[in-house]
């Protein structure tokens, strides 16, 4: 099936000295003890479309102790061929082959292998800063809008040269770099509504599916919405130059999550913050899937630890919707019977492919 993983290869990432594992379009359950490495495997595909893991930022961590480097190959269908995809990493340094050539950056990784996690850390979405929601906000962008990576680039360039001259208080300067600034953070800012249009329908129907509530996502793009973005940047050149950075704009977006009009943050339990990112991230796939992006491959960590039967139902239910690669794991074969295409067993970071 095109875009999806048909192997894949990990070295000494984590607890995963050598593992060679041809997955089901479909779904594929990986179930085994606690340490067994199930976590690590999803973390290594995670890796292998993102250049970074979903449960550290710290690099040195994915590498297998005693080892220099994680080496993780994937070959993804493409039509009636497959590529391959490799990403090695050491303490210092990171390469990335794709179809046997160099790659020029990690967005060119997330072009082949559209990855996306549900981890028992995924409340961290609606629960922590604004951050988490930016990054979110951006991956689900990228892949709508081939442009995206351009113009995000161009926005950091020339936010990172007018915060250096603002510390340097060359402002004489600054005028150069405001007018690509606002620029490239107009285009930046319209690309990430045309998103979250995209995205507000999947939501609120997921939201029904999922938490029989009425979910409803809202944006801020980071500077006063009555006004320009020019107009935001010339109206704070003083404060900005007395705070030695800009305040206001793209790079201060938020993503506002609201549940049965309730600001979602402050009012939901655990619980329905796990279900409500979930919700945010399925509704990404989908948007993605009506766009004939790449397949993606979502990974789903241990549902069972953190949400209650009923609850994993519907996720379940609905994820069927969906035309992803599923990857789920699970203490026991029992929790998640019903669903898998091909099973694996985990056996001291060994994946073995059961015979159903
Ligand atoms: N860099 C590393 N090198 C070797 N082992 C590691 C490394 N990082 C984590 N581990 C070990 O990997 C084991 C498996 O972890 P994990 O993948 O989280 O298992 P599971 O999800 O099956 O519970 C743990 O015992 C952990 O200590
Ligand atoms: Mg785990």
């Amino acid at each position: 099936m095109p875009g999806s993983l048909e192997k894949l290869q990990v070295n000494n990432f984590r607890c995963l000295e050598h593992v060679e594992l041809e997955p089901s379009p479909g779904t594929n359950l990986i179930f085994g003890e606690n340490a067994s490495g199930k976590t690590s495997l999803l973390e290594a595909i995670f890796v292998l479309g993102r250049g970074r893991s979903f449960r550290t930022a710290h690099r040195q961590r994915l590498i297998r102790d005693g080892s220099t480097e994680y080496v993780i190959l994937g070959d993804i269908s493409a039509g009636a061929t497959s590529r391959r995809i490799g990403i090695r990493a050491s303490r210092k340094e990171q390469d990335i082959h794709i179809g046997g050539r160099p790659a020029a950056s990690i967005a060119e990784l997330g072009d082949c292998l559209p990855v996306e996690a549900i981890d028992p850390e995924v409340h961290k979405l609606v629960e922590e800063g604004p951050e988490r929601r930016r990054r979110f906000l951006d991956w689900g962008t990228f892949h709508v809008d081939q442009s995206f990576l351009t113009v995000w680039q161009r926005y950091r360039k020339a936010l990172r040269q007018r915060n250096a001259l603002l510390q340097q208080q060359a402002l004489s300067q600054l005028n150069a770099w405001d007018e690509e600034l606002v620029l490239s953070g107009e285009s930046l800012t319209a690309m990430r509504r045309r998103f979250l249009d995209a995205l507000a329908g999947p939501v609120a129907e997921l939201g029904m599916q999922l938490l029989d509530s009425e979910i409803k996502i809202g944006f801020r793009p980071g500077w006063n919405r009555e006004i320009g973005l020019s107009e935001a940047i010339a109206g704070n050149r003083e404060r900005d130059s007395a705070m030695g950075r800009t305040l206001a704009g793209p790079h201060r977006a938020e993503l506002v999550i609201e549940l049965d009009s309730a600001r979602a943050r402050a009012r939901v339990s655990r619980g329905q913050q796990k279900l409500l990112a979930a919700c945010l991230i399925l509704a990404q796939l989908k948007v993605l899937a009506t766009l004939g992006r790449p397949r993606a491959v979502l990974l789903l960590d241990d549902p069972g630890a953190e949400l209650d039967d009923r609850r994993v139902g519907a996720l379940l239910s609905a994820l069927a919707d969906l035309d992803v690669q599923l990857f789920v794991t699970a203490l026991d074969r029992k929790n998640l019977p019903e669903i898998a295409d091909r099973v694996f067993h985990m056996e001291q970071s060994v994946p073995r492919l059961m015979l159903q």
